[in-house]
């Protein structure tokens, strides 16, 4: 009776607005492309912002977005359409692939050294995060907007090697776009939509660049288009017009100009339709930007296109405090760009009994270059940490909200609350070191098969994935009752400060990891 009964079937169900909250995973990937700047923005849009920016300072020559660009398609590069093996899966994370010839430079260890940090504890896997910044630095930095996908798997092994060099010659390169997918004209179109960002570094191709001796270019980075942090049609007018400086067309030793030969393999006619047009140049770019980040082994499913949700509860914690739940958040608004909003919570119990409690705007967030706004408010607008005070009795079953009068219930679901299990503050700490005992509101008659602590770790293996533990907590021995609706699971743990969420699985369901608690843990009483 606690849980809602969306919880375990509804995830993954598209609705006119894209799928169902909650959704940990979903959720998870709408944050990371949605929430950019502003009020709880998702930090992983700041890898590729400002759209000049590098890791190793300004006046180089390179950025960050650039090579983001060129990390999703070197890793995609490997994919074999034919076995379904292969595709961006995360394996240029091993050194084994970066160490190939095909793969010269330092674009891949400057952006799997920028992606230790998860994008969020749902979010561990590489692979989503290397699409994801790829399409913001896309999206960012003037380009169109593309249809993104999660649900990537990191690769256990690197891949076989395939990634076209500027060497090689037109029937190999053509021969390597048909195995990873695409046709020529797709090609051609490819080169064209990942080289309008960037360039071709000496250092690593002396024999296509030379020294360039520019106080503002210090990586002697011969770039692509003379807006080369920048996507639009330059790469093209430039190359039509003949004016282009890009070193795979006009470089110094013929058999290295690449693009050259690409561009010109239908007689130009591809890359005059873009010079003429920037909006088909956009448009195409944004399919087949999308195509190379959905390329993927063929046993990895991805999950529908995200698209934002129009009222989006975030941040949600519920946590035991004697016979009070304490349960926090927010809300968010899309497509709203003001504070003048009324915005209603009507907070369902498990008696049928509703809250109807007005929020208090909370401040504004934005994404994909400001083209989008949204606005966030508080569950209470009085309390400092915008907590409710709620009957532990009575718990707490769904949200919906109000915006202007207009109700928002996910077409009759409601936005349901877990309140089956959670953190109860009766944990505690022993001073130092900071082993202590982490305390599990277990409600009452459910018949959990499993609780279990999980952690996220932000150090890394081999290939920079994020590591994850699970720390079960055994059923005591005899009940220990919290209040009338819930009994205390505990646990003695090395370090209480942990990034720790609960899991559990309850009549043979497996429900999400709720988030780590954000209240401090009093010393335990000895
Ligand atoms: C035949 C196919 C291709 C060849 C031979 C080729 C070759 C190259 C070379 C030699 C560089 C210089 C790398 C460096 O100096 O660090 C480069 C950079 C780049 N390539 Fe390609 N490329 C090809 C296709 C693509 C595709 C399909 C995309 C994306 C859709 C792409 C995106 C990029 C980007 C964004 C850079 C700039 C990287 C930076 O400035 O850090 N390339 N490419
Ligand atoms: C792609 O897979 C097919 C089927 O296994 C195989 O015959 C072909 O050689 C592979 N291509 C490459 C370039 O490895
Ligand atoms: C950044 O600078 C450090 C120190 O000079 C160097 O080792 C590293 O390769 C540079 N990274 C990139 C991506 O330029
Ligand atoms: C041109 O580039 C090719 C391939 O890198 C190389 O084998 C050849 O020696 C170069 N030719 C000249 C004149 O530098
Ligand atoms: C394509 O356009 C370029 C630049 O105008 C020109 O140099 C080249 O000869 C053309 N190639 C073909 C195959 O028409
Ligand atoms: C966003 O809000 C504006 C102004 O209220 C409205 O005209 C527009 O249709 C909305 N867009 C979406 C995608 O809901
Ligand atoms: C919630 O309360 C507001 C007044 O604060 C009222 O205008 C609104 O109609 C109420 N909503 C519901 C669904 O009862
Ligand atoms: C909001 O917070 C205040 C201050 O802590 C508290 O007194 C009040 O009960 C809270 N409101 C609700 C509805 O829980
Ligand atoms: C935790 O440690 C305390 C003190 O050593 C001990 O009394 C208690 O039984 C332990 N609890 C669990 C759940 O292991």
């Amino acid at each position: 009776m606690f849980y809602h009964s969306a919880l375990g079937t509804l995830a993954f169900l598209a609705s006119a607005s894209g799928y169902v909250w909650p959704s940990p995973q979903l959720d998870a990937l709408e944050s990371a492309r949605f929430d950019q700047e502003g009020f709880n923005a998702n930090p992983v849009a700041f890898f590729v912002q400002p759209c000049d920016s590098f890791i190793n300072g300004s006046n180089t020559g390179r950025s960050n977005a650039a090579d983001w660009i060129r990390t999703a398609y070197h890793d995609m590069a490997t994919h074999n359409a034919t076995d379904g093996t292969g595709g961006l899966d995360a394996s240029i994370g091993f050194s084994e692939e970066q160490a190939r010839p095909e793969n010269a430079g330092d674009g891949f260890s400057n952006t799997m050294q920028l992606a230790t940090i998860p994008v969020s504890r749902y979010l561990p896997l590489l692979a989503d995060s290397i699409a994801l910044l790829a399409l913001l630095a896309i999206e960012n930095c003037g380009g169109p907007e593309i249809a993104f996908r999660g649900g990537r798997v990191d690769a256990g092994v690197p891949n076989a090697p395939g990634v076209p060099q500027p060497q090689d010659d037109l029937d190999s390169q053509t021969a390597s776009f048909a195995r990873q997918g695409f046709t020529q004209t797709d090609m051609i179109g490819l080169v064209a939509c990942g080289h309008t960002f960037g360039g071709v570094q000496h250092d690593f191709f002396p024999d296509i660049v030379n020294v360039l001796n520019d106080p503002t270019d210090l990586a002697d980075v011969a770039h692509f288009d003379t807006t080369f942090v920048t996507f639009d049609n330059n790469v093209a007018t430039e190359y039509i017009s003949g004016t282009t400086r890009n070193p795979l067309v006009v470089g110094f030793n013929d058999t290295t100009n690449s693009d050259k030969r690409i561009f010109g393999s239908d007689g130009n006619s591809t890359m005059q339709s873009f010079a003429n047009s920037p909006a088909t140049f956009a448009s195409t770019c944004a399919d087949l930007f999308a195509r190379m980040l959905n390329t993927v082994p063929s046993n990895v499913q991805l999950t529908d296109v995200i698209s934002p949700l129009p009222v989006k509860p975030s941040n949600i914690e519920l946590s035991l405090n004697g016979d009070t739940l304490q349960l926090s958040g927010q809300v968010r608004i899309w497509n709203i760009t003001d504070s003048t909003h009324t915005v209603n919570m009507l907070l369902e119990d498990h008696n049928g009994g509703i809250s109807n409690i007005t929020l208090e705007f909370a401040g504004l967030s934005s994404s994909t270059g400001g083209k989008y706004s949204a606005a966030w408010y508080d569950f209470n607008a009085t309390d400092r940490l915008s907590t409710l005070y709620l009957d532990a009795a009575a718990g707490v079953k769904s949200l919906s909200f109000a915006v202007d009068g207009a109700l928002e219930d996910q077409n009759g679901l409601g936005f349901a609350i877990q309140d089956g299990f959670l953190f109860s503050q009766t944990s505690c700490q022993v001073a130092v070191p900071l082993s202590g005992r982490i305390d599990v509101a277990v409600w009452n008659g459910v018949n959990p098969t499993r609780v279990f602590l999980q952690e996220i770790t932000v150090t890394t293996d081999s290939v920079q994935r994020i590591v994850v533990t699970e720390l079960d907590i055994l059923p005591p021995a005899e009940p220990v009752p919290a209040n009338s609706a819930y009994s205390i699971w505990s646990i003695n743990v090395t370090d209480v400060g942990a990034n720790y969420g609960i899991g559990a699985e309850i009549d043979g369901v497996k429900y999400p990891v709720t988030d780590p608690h954000s209240f401090t843990f009093p010393l335990c009483q000895t």
